[in-house]
């Protein structure tokens, strides 16, 4: 979160910039009007230290963390510029001085987008409607079905910009010049299409998790990245075995498990800030707590937990979604059901699956739970410390029990009947 000081900073940028582009507008580019203003903006920029990103979903104007609300009328200009471009996402480098602002404004005015590799600033699209190729405008086109994935990803009640900014702003701030770390995942898109949806699903739920942790924002992006990567070694597969719709032979099987190391291969392969985080996720996503799993490794050593949160987030997408050898997807209850059970085997962190849980809204009060001990609850309200243990009331029995204290059993299955 940006304190106030800060949010002063980006403000003020903003607005110096919109004044930029009526002042580059209006007066011939080397006028002192037109270099005052520049200045005025890459100080801000100097001062905030960090990036700065405009992006916009829908009617939104989103700066950094928050949406604009009025869209103050210098920026009206700029927008439409952007706009024209077909850019939802641009950001500003802090090294981004006087000349590169000034060079940025030349081609809005003029309607010619990019190169911007040394100006410090980077824009993209993301084409929320299909998956049909959108607009190369930027440096990237993101078209996924951004559209799928946020029906998808939970219960859809949260905002459903806030995800996708939250993945458009983890690809603005890592397809830099030179290599892009979104080659292979843009490989993965041509591929096959579900395995990419899914990579954006597993991320945005990777970094909700994170989130609700408070974790450091470096940390939440490096996350993001590895969710975003995890199954990138499944451009190895054959698409015959990855489609399957029957059981996997042993053959195909082995085929199908080698992804996690495969994938780390390509991502310790790139040269570029990789977090090192980045592989390990790839690597570790289908290992579990308890030793099982796969890559087989010779000694049993408990997973990171980065990639045991990316497993949580990956196994809650992957049962939610129909595929080839999951005709029907399940309920956000069921699905949440699976999860449980995984974290009471000691194969799914429990404290990961229980943020989701409570993010995902379905364990609370009125849902209808079945206990380790076969009965039947209601809760009552809410979990305060985790959300796997909230106060019940047994059905029938009207036995009030806080299922944080102990010896008292586990939830064993979230239903899908709520009371309101
Ligand atoms: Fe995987
Ligand atoms: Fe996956």
């Amino acid at each position: 979160m940006a304190s106030e000081a800060e949010k002063a900073v980006i403000n003020r940028f903003t607005l110096e910039l919109g004044r930029l582009y009526q002042a580059y507008r209006m007066y011939p580019p080397g006028v002192p009007h037109v270099l005052i203003a520049a200045e005025k903006c890459s100080e801000c920029l100097r001062e905030y230290g960090k990036p700065i990103r405009i992006s916009r979903m829908g009617e939104d104007v989103i700066l950094e963390e928050e949406i604009l609300s009025p869209v103050p009328k210098q920026l009206e200009k700029i927008l439409e510029a952007f706009n024209a471009f077909q850019w939802d996402s641009v950001r500003f480098e802090p090294e981004m001085g006087q000349r590169g602002l000034v060079e940025l404004m030349r081609h809005l005015k003029e309607g010619t987008p990019g190169p911007y590799h040394n100006l410090g600033f980077v824009a993209g699209t993301i084409n929320v409607d299909s998956g049909e190729e959108g607009p190369k405008t930027g440096y990237f086109t993101l078209t996924p079905k951004v559209s799928d994935m946020m029906e998808d990803v939970m219960s859809g009640r949260k905002s459903t910009w806030v995800r996708a900014r939250e993945i458009t702003r983890l690809i603005t701030s890592h397809v830099m010049g030179g290599q892009s770390l979104f080659d292979p995942i843009m490989a993965l898109k041509d591929y096959d299409e579900y395995t990419y949806t899914h990579a954006l699903n597993v991320a945005a739920i990777s970094i909700a998790v994170a989130r609700m942790m408070e974790l450091p924002e470096t940390l939440v992006d490096s996350i993001g990245i590895g969710a975003l990567c995890h199954d990138v070694g499944k451009q190895n597969i054959p698409y015959e075995i990855l489609r399957k719709p029957g059981r996997l032979d042993d053959a195909e099987r082995e085929m199908m498990n080698r992804h996690p190391v495969d994938g780390a291969a390509i991502l310790v392969g790139f040269h570029g800030d990789v977090p090192p985080i980045v592989p390990v996720i790839a690597f570790q996503h289908h290992l579990r707590i308890d030793g099982s799993g796969y890559p087989q490794m010779p000694v049993h050593a408990t997973p990171h937990p980065a990639p045991m949160l990316v497993a949580v987030a990956d196994t809650f997408d992957a049962v939610r979604t129909v595929r080839p050898y999951q005709p029907s997807a399940y309920t956000p209850a069921g699905g949440m059901s699976i999860l449980v059970k995984e974290a009471r085997a000691n194969r799914l962190h429990p404290v990961f699956v229980s943020i989701l849980a409570r993010l995902s809204g379905t364990l609370t009060p009125g849902r209808h739970v079945k206990l380790s001990d076969g009965t039947e609850a209601v809760i009552l309200t809410e979990g305060e410390f985790d959300s796997l243990q909230p106060l019940v009331e047994v059905v029938g029995g009207g036995e009030i029990m806080d299922l944080s204290m102990p010896k008292t059993p586990d939830i064993a299955s979230v239903e899908d009947t709520i009371d309101e």
